[in-house]
């Protein structure tokens, strides 16, 4: 429990003590991750017993379920247990058929994968190997094994690529990125052994969904998580990429139960599930840093290590099939989101720094954003910049007329502007470190010439 509130605001498990079965075992793979620790939450309070499927970790990966692990006292990893994990892997086939036949699952959620797009373009082979050939291990397992079972694939809306919006169960897919396509495959995999072979197989394709369980990675967390950070003093900038690329973002909470509402229909289909509003990644950074008075312009640097070679620049799901046929209805929209996110976050650094006292934290998010403003009032917020061409070039004038005052040689100043256009090209700097940088540069000249 302890690891894990430092994640949500507040988590209740009081649930698990009424838990009673009901009849029905679902497999989880990527149980670890965001959705896969909402889902197993969900499933159990269903009454379903839980089985997910863990990779061998050389550090935890289980913190987003150990709060879940409560039963092995009881039960141990017996067929009794609401709750336990397997280890296996989406790349090994034996694993998977392994899992399958020890779990006998009713219904087999494939949440697992790996998910970040940009790491796409750096491990596109693994990330096929585990986003396309994993499903289709798991697929053909149930196949061969003749296993009566459901099956869920986690499919997304980055599959939808340049599509323009708004995107629904019918709009051409035209992936970006080694993600996408690796979704892609999956997807109609899917749909190839719902059709082919007669299994219930289902997609959830949807759009982006966020949580204080979110990857750090993922832009969401990576900006209220670095906004806590500025506002504990810990942080004075934060480094992303492309802001214009538009998201349709909803609450990872709400969207694992239409993963289970898909699950439940009579026939086999495939669903949008989505927030019907789209906000830039600019959008998300003003909101964030404007709920602890801060401006965003004082803090955000924008950095090409961030921005992919292929982007999606705008999704918007239309989800009316799932409104009509699944009774969908998202309840957490943009600016809740971020709300949610940021109280989590400040949270866990105000505990950590001392700053609140982990026994007696209040579970209300107003608390956290309004301590978080009190103590941004008296932030000064450095000013950086991203050194470019540009920018050197207003340095250097600045320095050529420090350098003429001091009568230095043209010889000198042009080795002093290639040492310091090697040492700051590319590098983000604060103005208080430029000038750092150039009194010392006139400083460590003095020296020579003397
Ligand atoms: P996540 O937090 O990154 O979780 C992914 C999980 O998959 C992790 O537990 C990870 O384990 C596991 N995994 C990765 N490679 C594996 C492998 N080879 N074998 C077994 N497990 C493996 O992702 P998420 O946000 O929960 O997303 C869940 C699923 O929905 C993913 O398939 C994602 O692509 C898809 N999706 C997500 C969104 C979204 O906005 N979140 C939208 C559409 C679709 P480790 O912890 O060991 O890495
Ligand atoms: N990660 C990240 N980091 N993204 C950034 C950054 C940054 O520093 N700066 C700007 N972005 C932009 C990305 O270029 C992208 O346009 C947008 O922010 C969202 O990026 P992510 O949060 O990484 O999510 P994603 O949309 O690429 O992918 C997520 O959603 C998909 C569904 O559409 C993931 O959860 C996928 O697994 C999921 O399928």
């Amino acid at each position: 429990m302890g690891a894990f509130n430092k994640m949500d605001l507040t988590i209740d498990t009081e649930f698990l003590k009424d838990w009673k079965w009901n009849g029905k075992t679902a497999l989880i793979t990527g149980i670890g991750g965001q959705d896969g620790s909402y889902l197993a939450e969900f499933l159990l309070s269903k009454g379903y017993k839980v089985r997910g499927i863990v990779r061998r970790a050389s550090w935890p990966n289980t913190r987003r379920v150990d709060h879940l692990d409560v039963f092995d006292e009881k039960y141990g990893k017996t067929e009794g247990s609401p709750f336990f994990l397997l280890y296996g892997d989406l790349a090994d086939t034996i694993s998977i058929r392994t899992v399958l036949e020890k779990v006998r699952p009713d219904e087999v959620y494939n949440i697992g994968a790996q998910s970040h797009v940009g790491i796409s373009f750096e491990n596109p082979e693994s990330t096929l190997n585990y986003n396309s050939l994993g499903p289709l291990r798991i697929l053909d397992a149930i196949r061969d094994m003749k296993l009566n079972c459901k099956y869920y694939q986690a499919s997304s809306s980055e599959m939808f690529g340049i599509s323009s919006p708004p995107q629904n169960e019918d709009t051409i897919m035209l992936p970006q990125s080694p993600y996408g396509i690796s979704k892609l495959a999956a997807y109609h995999l899917t749909r190839m052994y719902r059709k082919a072979y007669g299994l219930f197989a289902c997609n959830g394709i949807l759009f982006n969904h966020e949580s204080p369980r979110r990857g750090l990675n993922f832009v969401t967390k990576k900006v209220t998580g670095a906004v806590a950070d500025i506002v504990v003093g810990k942080k004075d900038k934060l480094v992303l990429g492309n802001l214009d690329a538009k998201r349709d973002w909803g609450y990872a909470k709400e969207y694992v139960q239409m993963m289970w509402g898909i699950m439940q229909q009579d026939s086999p289909d495939d669903y949008v599930i989505s927030t019907r509003e789209t906000h830039t990644i600019r959008e998300f950074v003003e909101e964030t840093f404007s709920l602890v008075g801060l401006n965003w312009r004082d803090y955000v640097v924008t950095s090409s290590n961030y921005k992919r070679p292929a982007e999606v620049p705008a999704l918007l799901g239309d989800c009316t099939k799932a409104e009509e046929k699944l009774g969908w209805k998202p309840q957490t929209k943009f600016k809740e989101l971020v709300r949610l996110m940021l109280a989590a976050d400040l949270k866990e650094r105000f505990v950590e720094r001392g700053i609140i006292n982990p026994k007696s934290a209040p579970a209300n998010q107003e608390f956290y954003l309004k301590k978080a403003k009190d103590l941004a009032e008296n932030l000064k917020p450095k000013l950086f910049y991203k050194i470019n061409a540009n920018e050197l070039n207003s340095i250097f004038q600045e320095l050529y007329l420090i350098l003429r005052e001091k009568n230095v040689s043209y010889e000198v100043t042009e080795r002093i502007k290639e040492e310091l256009s090697q040492k700051l090209m590319g590098k983000i700097v604060s103005k208080e470190d430029l000038e750092k940088e150039l009194r010392e540069v006139s400083v460590q000249y003095k020296v020579r010439e003397g």
